[in-house]
């Protein structure tokens, strides 16, 4: 019985090389490259270990506080477990030996001593932990800001609406899938669903929240210094949730301020005789139906306000840079870049097409 054991302990022949790869048939070097490999992932610019903000700063020191204890205790549960098949391999060659199966009294009284150091420290770490992390939880649940910029966050299948709040009615607008926010300033989001649940996570600025239909959440952002920080549908809702992505902008005060302004305007009217004729084409097709353009006809409300449309980065949520081309592409056939998505194909002559593109790209 005890040879049995052994051999699964030596599991490679004798050569002292492989043997000391490979422990009880578990190979530690490609263990421990995809260890590495799993760490790499973790950093990066869209990552919680690059805070911008005072509650991805808590939740990025708790995640090193756990990463630190759990190296160490995976480095001393090695160093047991490469001692334990040591000592196992020197008995192996012995003849087989009652002793080995009845321990000595004063061997079992130190094992159960180790045994039950080992609990006690184990459920001391994991109280620490949960303690550390009810306490990040509370600190980045809510920044409690009577001053705060709120904004309205709605998850469709697959992007994002999003409604600046206002005191006075005509101030209110809507844009999509890019949330511009003032450094310094905390900002309430509160966050539902037309459809199913979807997930708002800005990596850099905070943890994760749901979007459930018929409930509001709320999550507080706050970012200390100026940048973009791209965010992730974190809760998988469809075909295409991977392609659902935002963007959070922080930028200065004044810029914000002068970005909020030219956002409550309506739409530019058309400056040229091929923007007008866009804008005749884009009134008269079935992007009328689903598209909203504040200052025309065009008050649909179940896809992107196109309003400014020309003043985003992206796309269809994030999954196109947003130029010309992707834009011809996007109109002609969408179901082709991402399908499944709502918006049907409108094919158009290719006169009215770039027509239309002129007009759209007006719209800044
Ligand atoms: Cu929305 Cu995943």
């Amino acid at each position: 019985m005890m040879k049995g054991k052994s051999k699964k302990v030596k599991s490679k022949g004798e050569t002292g090389c492989e043997w000391s790869l490979t422990i009880y048939g578990f190979r530690l070097l490609p263990f421990a490259f995809s260890l590495l490999s799993f760490l790499s992932g973790c950093g990066g610019a869209q990552s919680v270990l690059n805070p911008a903000g005072p509650q991805a700063g808590r939740i990025s020191r708790l995640w090193w506080f756990m990463f630190y204890v759990c190296a160490v205790v995976f480095v001393l549960v090695s160093i047991s477990i490469l001692v334990a098949a040591f000592r196992s391999r020197r008995r192996s060659h012995d003849e087989f030996d009652a002793t080995h199966i009845i321990p000595e009294p004063r061997s079992e009284q130190r094992m159960t001593r180790v045994v039950t150091g080992a609990i006690a420290v184990t459920t001391i770490i994991l109280s620490v932990f949960l303690v550390a992390s009810f306490r990040t939880g509370r600190a980045t649940y809510t920044l409690q800001d009577p001053a705060a910029l709120t904004v309205k966050v709605t998850g469709h299948q697959w992007w994002w609406e999003v409604r600046y709040e206002d005191q006075t009615p005509s101030n209110i607008f809507k844009t999509a899938n890019e949330i511009h926010i003032p450094v310094g300033r905390s900002v309430e989001l509160k966050l539902t669903s037309t459809d199913v649940i979807h997930s708002f996570w800005a990596p850099n600025l905070d943890g994760k929240k749901d979007l459930l239909p018929g409930h509001e959440n709320i999550i507080w952002l706050k970012a200390d210094h100026e940048g973009e920080f791209y965010g992730q549908c974190a809760e998988f809702c469809g075909h295409q949730h991977a392609h659902m992505r935002f963007v959070v902008v922080a930028e200065s005060p004044d810029k914000f301020n002068a970005w909020l302004e030219a956002q409550r305007k309506p739409a530019f009217q058309p400056a040229d005789a091929a923007q007008g004729r866009g804008q005749q084409v884009f009134l008269s097709s079935p992007c009328v139906m689903c598209h909203t353009i504040r200052g025309t006809d065009a008050g649909g409300s179940v896809a992107p306000d196109l309003t400014h449309l020309a003043s985003r980065k992206t796309i269809a949520a994030g999954t196109l840079p947003l130029t010309r081309g992707h834009l011809a592409g996007w109109i002609t056939n969408s179901q082709e870049i991402k399908p499944g998505n709502r918006m049907p194909p409108v094919p158009l002559p290719p006169e009215d097409l770039q027509a239309l593109l002129s007009y759209l790209e007006s719209l800044k």
